[in-house]
């Protein structure tokens, strides 16, 4: 089915007010229905009172459980509804009884913070990290994955899609493997959750980490995680309270037997209402439709970007998602990225080079501009962008960058947002 880009325009105010929106893969514009649930909840809080909202309302926060469930092809009580996606991916891997010399398996691109929460645990736990290489197309290589499995390996982690740079790495292929070898696959869905279909049976995943303003267009401050029901009770989580657990006499308490063993009483109730209507909002889209129309805008924007003098498009794998990362031989990438968004009410984001991608960093490249697509842009938006594009590098100066710009570009490159 061809979506209908004009519905989901007419739902998206920033749409309608002239703003070109390409940093979905930041945060992405708000659904009307989306904003309407999460403000008709917060009204009524007002009205009636927090706990008595929540109560009169239960069978609403009970749908978010379901959406989520039916994002990802999951159980509802398999679900927890969570701040973020790095909430919900560390409540997973704090949960897991580390004991020095046990394995984690994962790769070049594994997003900044699994990164620093594997070197956390390094250090307190005595685990040992390694990653995989990537193919010849820049995806994690499955052969390379299987090839470092060994009886000291407890978990596999892969981030579906990375932060920057239009790579989707072969998430079926690892689950695979890691099903074969017995072993937990943690996959972080946070940039595909709401870009492409996702089906956690077919991925062979265990458990799964997904943030709601990314390209579910849900509120900021969301997240859930999916663990298969063999699992939540193999993980203890790292806190408990009178949410994920029972104080059932003084000295005992019983743990949930569902993932809400992962959450924590006290939470933005109006948040999740509107994370279950975002999950409801992109099913009832269509998934399958916001990807083919996400493939088919992100391939022009690389196939238009590809022509413009200067520019280089850093994107890697076979199949690229929403996310289309290039630079410019001269204009560092906060310059376009503020220019852009001042003179041309463009949205798109500067993102730091992964630490891991030491060919990038050796040319002097730290950042890169990240122009994020979701189904509701147009190919106007993308023409907006490449005429912009054109008058920018048309204004600068023809030279290399002098070192002291390749210094202030490295250190903000240090700092920037995702
Ligand atoms: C691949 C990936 N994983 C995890 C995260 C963290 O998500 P959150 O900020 O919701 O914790 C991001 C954020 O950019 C991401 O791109």
């Amino acid at each position: 089915m061809v979506i209908n880009a004009e519905r989901l325009r007419a739902e998206t105010p920033g749409c309608l007010d002239g703003l070109v929106h390409l940093n979905n893969a930041g945060a992405s514009l708000i659904a009307t229905p989306v904003a309407q649930a999460v403000s008709d909840h917060l009204a009524l809080e007002q009205r009636i009172g927090g706990y008595e909202a929540a109560a009169r309302e239960s069978h609403l926060i009970d749908a978010a459980y379901q959406a989520a469930a039916d994002l990802v092809g999951g159980h509802k009580t398999e679900i927890a509804l969570l701040d973020n996606a790095t909430r919900a991916w560390q409540a997973v891997f704090y949960a897991m009884d580390w004991q020095p010399g046990d394995r984690v398996v994962t790769g070049h691109a594994e997003y900044n913070s699994n990164m620093i929460a594997f070197r956390h645990a390094a250090d307190r736990f005595g685990i040992e990290v390694v990653l995989a290489g990537d193919n010849a197309h820049g995806e994690l290589d499955p052969d390379a994955v299987e090839a470092l499995i060994d009886k000291r390996t407890r978990l596999i982690c892969v981030s579906h899609m990375p932060t920057n740079d239009g790579l989707i790495n072969p998430v079926e292929e690892i689950g695979a493997i890691a099903r074969s070898h017995d072993i937990p696959f943690l996959l972080d869905a946070c940039q595909s959750a709401g870009q492409m279909p996702l089906d956690v049976g077919r991925i062979g995943c265990t458990m799964l980490s997904a943030t709601g303003r990314k390209y579910l267009r849900g509120p900021r401050g969301t997240g859930f995680l999916w663990v298969h029901h063999d699992w939540i009770e193999r993980l203890s989580p790292h806190v408990l309270d009178i949410r994920s657990a029972e104080w059932v006499a003084v000295d005992t308490y019983k743990i949930a037997d569902n993932a809400t063993r992962f959450e924590l009483w006290e939470s933005n109730v109006a948040a999740h209402i509107g994370l279950g209507a975002a999950c409801r909002y992109a099913l009832d889209t269509g998934v399958a439709d916001i990807w083919a129309r996400i493939c088919e805008l992100s391939d022009t924007l690389r196939t238009e970007l590809d022509t413009l003098p200067g520019i280089k498009v850093r994107d890697r794998g076979r199949v690229k998602s929403g996310i289309v990362t290039f630079s410019h031989q001269h204009i560092p990438a906060e310059t376009i990225v503020s220019r852009l968004r001042n003179e041309w009410s463009i949205n798109t984001s500067v993102s730091a080079t992964q630490l891991t991608r030491t060919g990038l960093i050796e040319q002097g490249i730290t950042q890169l501009v990240r122009a994020s697509v979701h189904a509701y842009n147009t190919h106007e938006d993308i023409n907006r962008l490449i005429d912009a594009l054109n008058v920018l590098a048309s204004d600068q100066p023809d030279r290399e960058p002098g070192p002291d710009k390749l210094m202030r570009t490295e250190k903000a490159a240090m700092t920037e947002e995702e």
